[in-house]
This record gives C-alpha cells, sequence and structure tokens, in this order.
C-alpha cells in the first residue's frame, strides 16, 4: 500500500476549514476534526452539548451532520467524492465520520460557494412565495440524504404556529431551557462562538412568532419591511431515529440550505418544537410523515436589504489537531 501523500490530507484539513462554517444550535460548533495519514476524524464534542435543550444530544448530532455535508461540499469543489465511514466506531460513540478524498470527480461549487453566503435569516422574508421548482430542488437535496422533506400545507398552518407558540412559551416558562440560551447568548467575544444580539431581530406581527433568544440583551439587526407572507414552513423528517439517523438529518440540513442559499433564497431554523418532546410528537401526529427532527423557514429575502452578518466561529487552531479523542 503506498503512504498517503500531502495533497490527500491537504484537501481533507481544506475541507475541515470549510465544514467550520456549518450551522449548530445556538452556535455551540459541537465538533472536533482529527487529521492523521489520509483521513478527517470529526468528533462530537460533549463539552458543548446543551443540557437542558438537548439532553439526548440529536441537536448536537445534527450539527455535527451539518459540518460533515459541509466538507463533503469542498472537497466535490477541489474535484473529489467523499469517502465517508459515518459512526464508524460503535466504542468510540463520539467519532462521528472518518472523512477521506474519494475518486477524482467531476469539480462543482455552487454549493461551495454558498457555504460562504449562507446565514440564519431571522428577518420576515419577502410576499414572494419560493417556487415549486425550488422546492422540489430542497426535497431531493433532503431525500439524497434519506431525510423526507415535507412543506407545511395551508390546513396545517395553524396547527404549525401554535405548536412554534406552545414550545417557545414551554421553554420561556423552564429555567433549563432558559440556562441554555441565555449562556450562548452572552459568550465572550474571544470564545468565537454562540449567537449575539448583531443576529437577533425585534417581534414584528407574524403567523409564525420565531424564538425570542433575547433574553440578555435587545436584538440589534432591523427586520427591514419584510411581512413574512411568502414565508413557507417545512419540516425535515426520519423514518427511525438511531444516532445515524440523526446525522443524516444533518447532512440533509446542510443540503437542503446551500442548495436554498445557491438558488438566491434565504432561511432560518426552529427547532423549539424539536426540542419541547410533546410539541414534537403533536408535530408527528399532525404531519404524519415521520418523525420530525428540525424545522425552518424558508423565503425569498427582501430586496436590497443588508446581507446578515456573518457569525464568529472558532479557528482551525481551537478546532482542527491530531488524532486522540477530544
Ligand atoms: C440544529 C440547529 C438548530 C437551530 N435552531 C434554531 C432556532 O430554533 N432558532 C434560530 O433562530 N436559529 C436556530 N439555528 C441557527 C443557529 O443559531 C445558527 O446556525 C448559528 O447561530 C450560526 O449562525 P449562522 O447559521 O448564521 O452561521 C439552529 C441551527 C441548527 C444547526
Amino acid at each position: 500500500m503506498t503512504k498517503p501523500g500531502r495533497a490527500e490530507i491537504d484537501q481533507v484539513a481544506e475541507a475541515s476549514i470549510a465544514a467550520l462554517r456549518a450551522p449548530s444550535i445556538l452556535n455551540t460548533q459541537p465538533w472536533r476534526w482529527r487529521l492523521s495519514g489520509d483521513r478527517g476524524e470529526l468528533w462530537a464534542d460533549r463539552t458543548r452539548q446543551l443540557a437542558g435543550l438537548d439532553p439526548d444530544g440529536h441537536l448536537l448530532l445534527l450539527s455535527c451532520g451539518a459540518a460533515l455535508h459541509h466538507a463533503t461540499v469542498a472537497l466535490l469543489a477541489a474535484g473529489y467524492a467523499a469517502d465517508v465511514s459515518r459512526l464508524p466506531d460503535p466504542d468510540r460513540a463520539d467519532l462521528v465520520a472518518l472523512v477521506r478524498q474519494g475518486r477524482p470527480s467531476e469539480q462543482d461549487d455552487r454549493l461551495y460557494r454558498a457555504i460562504y453566503r449562507r446565514r440564519t435569516d431571522r428577518r420576515p422574508f419577502a410576499d414572494e412565495r419560493p417556487s415549486a421548482a425550488v422546492l422540489s430542488q430542497l426535497r431531493d437535496a433532503a431525500e439524497r440524504h434519506g431525510v423526507h422533506l415535507h412543506v407545511i400545507r395551508a390546513d396545517q398552518a395553524t396547527a404549525f404556529a401554535a405548536a412554534v407558540a406552545h414550545a417557545g412559551a414551554v421553554e420561556h416558562g423552564d429555567a433549563r431551557f432558559r440556562d441554555d440560551v441565555l449562556a450562548w447568548t452572552t459568550r465572550a467575544r474571544p470564545d468565537r462562538d454562540g449567537v449575539s444580539a448583531r443576529n437577533m431581530v425585534p417581534p414584528t406581527p407574524r403567523d409564525v412568532a420565531p424564538r425570542d433568544l433575547a433574553v440578555a440583551r435587545p436584538p440589534a439587526l432591523h427586520p427591514g419591511p419584510g411581512q413574512d407572507r411568502g414565508t413557507v414552513y417545512v419540516v425535515l423528517a426520519l423514518d427511525a431515529e438511531e444516532p445515524e439517523d440523526w446525522l443524516a438529518a444533518g447532512e440533509a440540513l446542510s443540503d437542503v440550505w446551500l442548495t436554498l442559499t445557491a438558488g438566491g433564497l434565504a432561511a432560518s431554523p426552529i427547532s423549539e418544537v424539536i426540542e419541547v418532546e410533546p410539541v414534537r410528537q403533536a408535530l408527528r401526529r399532525l404531519l404524519g410523515v415521520g418523525s420530525p427532527a428540525i424545522a425552518m423557514r424558508v423565503g425569498v429575502p427582501v430586496a436590497d436589504l443588508e446581507p446578515v452578518p456573518a457569525t464568529p466561529r472558532r479557528s482551525g487552531t481551537d478546532t482542527v489537531g491530531l488524532p486522540g479523542e477530544p
């Protein structure tokens, strides 16, 4: 067997750096990369798991799945398929994936470019609705990972809005949930993580009220003139709920989000309906399409608004290193 050259590991190293831009629950960035030989190991970082909002670590795995998909997109942009083993070692459950440079493939940087443009956009969107053609592309993006994308229908809209509002009220009234939100919206600047007021919008009249993250500081992002009338709500749903399914949900979330960004749309996730288990079960019954893993609002951004500021990320020096458990 020939020894892997620098080139292979360099591609994976670059992919691990691009993957740092992945979205994560409250920007916890709950991952670490370890590079060795010809492969990158993606590890879940349990020290960044949210005890109140995510006691089972489902949203942590989902976030790691988004990072994994980002890495595969970066490899494809360099002209290689990604060779991925997911959750390869039952004795090391936090080893989420092994990523290697796979066979040469036709270079494709459409989604790669979207990595650097993608943002969580919590502002109300325009009145124009995303086209059926784009929604069908998003469905395909989710299905590539064995995940189903359900678009909330008009006859489900009121019940969905009620579920979001109810989950928000439950979280507001429970110190365990509130503590997590408080901790991750008041991080010190050098931590380079968490959600800052620069990315939060004040409440505006909307059918589906967005989560109130502004528990410590007033929101600083102007909501703009949008009314959210064309916004579409989607739910990613799973056939099963093993760790590999939650990981696939994250890969699907990333694929859907980068696809919609490349198509000029914008989005923000709604995970409170997943975090409050009775609400998640109510959503499952309402939709009848499998186990809800994450919901999302998708819309046409209002023309001429400034881009949402990029949220910080920890550096490669903090998150990419040599093998060994984190
Ligand atoms: C699993 C998951 C759940 C999330 N839940 C919410 C949510 O309920 N509300 C929200 O406004 N943003 C949510 N987000 C978005 C994150 O807060 C966001 O990705 C992070 O702050 C980084 O910002 P960026 O996406 O603009 O890079 C979620 C993201 C992930 C991956």
